[in-house]
């Protein structure tokens, strides 16, 4: 067993770290305050070859493996978490899905662009009535022989207001159940799709969150992903991965908390000296560094399983779960150990503490985490 990053992992890392200290950090606070999107700094990210680590040269990827995709992550979302989710739907979601399940014609049309940070994507599965319960799709898509009518509403989509290209998730036979459900891209200013009011958030306010509408959108039959059907495997496949993603998140929201607090704690002097040096914080720096690197063994344990071909749905399942809850839990803890002044903006654990939270929500539930676990362990 190798615990050790290769030289080019490490390259990597320091690459996304770099950006990240100075592309990212300058203006992240006003960013999350005016709920502004990273423009620029995507295109930047774009251009290094970070919104397409993992797909091939072939189609304009950097040909990069899931540990790399891990590492720069976790390094951008220290910094930004707003900047890192936008990097993970677009990688772990959108062009990982076009690119293993995509038709070449798909691959030629999107996923060079995609790949590129030409285009931007997302991916449409939560609807105002089917979260969790991803079977239960309300958004229908009726096929017409040569083509699909799509309507219905997706919610919560990340980069909703700034995509090219969205996979939309919809039921085509009910009777079929999951087994009539189809995986779509539709492309933005398709006749009918509508971009829905920017939802204003909690945390990672610099992404960008909308409501989606569709009225009887026509979507040409080989915009369809895969056969007839296979859109919740689609959706469940792609999402397995995609939590490797928000794992990654929550391990560097948790890491960026950490490294503050720490540094924080050896400036700052109370009681005649610093307060590093107080068993009350000492104490919690130790519990932060040792379930930080719990959740990194965990992460990178999951992205290691996905290169090397092994099943990844349960150890990207655990990530997620464990990095999550050391992401919420000690943000809290480095607030904390700021005291007044991890309540105000400067500072910026306020800003990781609310962004932490979401990691518990999306790509599914902490509670979904844990079905997909359980029932693994129990069926043995
Ligand atoms: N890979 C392949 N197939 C899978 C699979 C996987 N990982 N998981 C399930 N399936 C298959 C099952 O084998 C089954 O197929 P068969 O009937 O042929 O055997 C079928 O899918 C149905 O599976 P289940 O019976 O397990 O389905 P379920 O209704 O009990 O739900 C669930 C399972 C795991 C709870 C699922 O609904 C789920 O993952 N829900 C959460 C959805 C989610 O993550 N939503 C987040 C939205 S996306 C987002 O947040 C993106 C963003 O913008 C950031």
């Amino acid at each position: 067993m190798n615990f050790e990053l290769t030289e080019e992992h490490k390259m990597i890392r320091d690459a996304a770290r770099d950006f990240a200290q100075t592309e990212l950090l300058p203006g992240v606070i006003e960013r999350d305050e005016n709920q502004t999107f990273p423009t620029e700094q995507i295109k930047k990210l774009g251009k290094l070859g970070f919104m397409g680590m993992m797909v091939s040269p072939k189609y304009g990827g950097a040909g990069m493996d899931t540990v790399s995709y891990v590492l720069a992550m976790e390094e951008i979302s220290k910094i930004d978490a707003s900047a890192s989710v936008i990097v993970s739907v677009n990688n772990s979601l959108v062009c990982y899905g076009i690119e293993q399940y995509g038709s070449e014609e798909q691959k030629q049309k999107y996923l060079t662009k995609l790949a590129t940070g030409e285009f931007i994507g997302a991916f449409c599965l939560s609807e105002p009535e089917a979260g969790s319960d991803a079977t239960s799709q309300k958004t229908t898509a009726l096929d017409m022989g040569d083509h699909y009518i799509i309507n219905g509403t997706k919610n919560w989509i990340t980069n909703g207001g700034r995509s090219d290209v969205y996979l939309v998730i919809a039921q085509t036979d009910r009777d079929k159940g999951h087994k009539g459900i189809n995986a779509f891209i539709v492309e933005k200013g398709m006749e009918g799709f509508d971009i829905g009011p920017k939802e204003d958030k909690l945390g990672i306010r610099g992404s960008d969150t909308h409501t989606l509408q569709f009225n009887d959108v026509k979507v040409p039959k080989e915009n369809r992903i895969g056969e007839d059907g296979f859109g919740f495997k689609f959706a469940m496949k792609t999402l397995s991965g995609g939590r490797i993603g928000i794992a990654a998140q929550a391990l560097g929201i948790a890491a960026g908390a950490y490294e503050l607090a720490l540094k924080y704690s050896k400036e700052r002097k109370a009681f005649g000296t610093e307060i590093c040096n107080h068993q009350a914080i000492a104490f919690k720096l130790a519990d932060m560094y040792t379930d930080i690197t719990a959740a990194r063994h965990l992460v990178m344990k999951a992205a290691w399983d996905k290169d090397e071909g092994n099943d990844y749905d349960i150890s990207g399942a655990m990530a997620k779960l464990y990095a999550s809850k050391v992401a919420m839990e000690h943000t809290v803890e480095a607030v904390q150990i700021h005291g007044g002044n991890g309540f105000v903006k400067d500072y910026h654990v306020e800003r990781l503490m609310r962004d932490a939270k979401i990691t518990q929500i999306y790509e599914g539930t902490s509670e979904i985490q844990k079905i997909i676990i359980s029932r693994s362990i129990i069926k043995g």
